[in-house]
């Protein structure tokens, strides 16, 4: 039989590439959008004809609930989030209900609806924030979150293995290393070079201004991190894991590796910094240590950074050109 699964946050990179997987491995998937007045399907918009979307929101219990008892799923992804930590710092009630809170109500749907379902949560490395210096964080690490964002996780995280303990519910929480992609939300500092690249080139734009340009981060493909999220799920186990490449770079290596394989050399001509995009309270250094995954679950990160960047490049100008 068919193994059912339910995605939140379905117009999201993460989940459109969870869909992308679970559908060639021939699940059925049920897709969870909140509605918009665009109605539009986002990152999963090639999907259409292949999964089940329905409507429910992460601050909507009985959405949730509904959904649980529709697709009695043998897995649950809650993908779903105010995914972005400079905005968390604007809407942080809204942060903490969604992105904290709205956990808990996946987990009351899915205790409510009697199924054996597995659940995965979205944790993040933002849990580790404020660790000291280039230290190589693991599942052993103390948290220590630096922002709405990461604060909200934090409490997702613990009551995700809390309903474990609890319940003997099924639930693992991957604590996931930036992971990045063409389908990146354009806000985020990756796509938001690769995306002006492309409009520098086909000369609708001559500047991008961006924040702290000193940040580190440990970035990985999503294809590869949405593979170990599934791992996760199939280990007689539940546990927590840390997903990561264990290397780190600046935001000036991504501009540098990005505007020189553009074909526009010195990126400082380019890349301007405007304070509006400091964040109050910053993030230094990530970098993971994903040992315990590779060695519970035989998980490996395939692409290499200068890779990441350069498929976003190249599928950002494509993207520009054609349109
Ligand atoms: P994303 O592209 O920003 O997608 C987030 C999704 O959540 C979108 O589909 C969004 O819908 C949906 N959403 C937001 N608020 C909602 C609500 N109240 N009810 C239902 N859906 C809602 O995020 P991502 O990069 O794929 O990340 C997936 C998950 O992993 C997130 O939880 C994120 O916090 C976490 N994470 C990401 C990374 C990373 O580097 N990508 C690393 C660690 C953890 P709309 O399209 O309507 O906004
Ligand atoms: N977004 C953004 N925009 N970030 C900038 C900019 C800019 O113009 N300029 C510099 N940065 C810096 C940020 O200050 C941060 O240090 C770094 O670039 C990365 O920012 P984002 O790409 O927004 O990602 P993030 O690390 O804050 O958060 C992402 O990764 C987390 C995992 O560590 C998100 O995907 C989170 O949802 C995820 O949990």
């Amino acid at each position: 039989m068919k193994k059912t699964v339910v995605i939140t946050g379905i117009t999201g990179q993460d989940s459109s590439y969870l869909a992308d997987l679970l559908l060639e491995k021939d699940y059925k998937v049920y897709g969870m959008k909140r509605r918009t007045a665009s109605n539009d399907l986002g990152c999963a918009t090639h999907l259409e004809n292949d999964i089940e979307v329905v409507e429910g929101d992460l601050l909507d219990l009985p959405s949730l609930t509904k959904l649980c008892k529709l697709a009695k799923a043998d897995e649950f992804y809650n993908l779903a989030a105010m995914s972005h930590v400079g905005t968390s710092f604007d809407q942080p009630v809204y942060t903490a209900q969604c992105t904290g809170l709205g956990v808990l109500n996946c987990l009351e749907a899915i205790r409510e609806s009697r199924y054996h379902t597995k659940f995965y949560q979205a944790s993040t490395s933002e849990l580790f924030g404020g660790v000291y210096g280039e230290t190589l964080c693991s599942e052993r690490t103390p948290f220590y979150p630096r922002s709405p964002y990461g604060v909200a996780k934090l409490y997702g995280h613990w009551i995700t293995i809390n309903y474990r303990e609890s319940f003997k519910m099924f639930t693992c929480t991957g604590i996931l290393f930036n992971h990045e992609s063409p389908r990146r939300g354009p806000n985020f500092v990756t796509r938001k070079v690769t995306l002006a690249i492309a409009n520098i080139k086909a000369g609708k734009q001559d500047k991008v201004y961006l924040g702290n340009l000193d940040a580190k981060r440990d970035w990985g493909h999503a294809r590869d991190y949405v593979e170990g999220m599934w791992r996760m799920l199939q280990h007689h186990t539940p546990d927590d894991y840390v997903l990561a490449t264990g290397k780190t770079h600046s935001i000036r290596d991504l501009c540098n590796i990005a505007f020189a394989h553009a074909g526009l050399g010195d990126y400082t001509k380019y890349v301007k910094v405007d304070p509006r995009f400091y964040r109050p309270c910053e993030v230094d250094v990530l970098i993971g240590d994903y040992s315990k995954a590779k060695q519970v679950l035989g998980w490996e990160p395939t692409t290499t950074f200068e890779q990441l960047v350069r498929e976003m490049v190249d599928a950002d100008c494509t993207l520009v050109s054609s349109s």
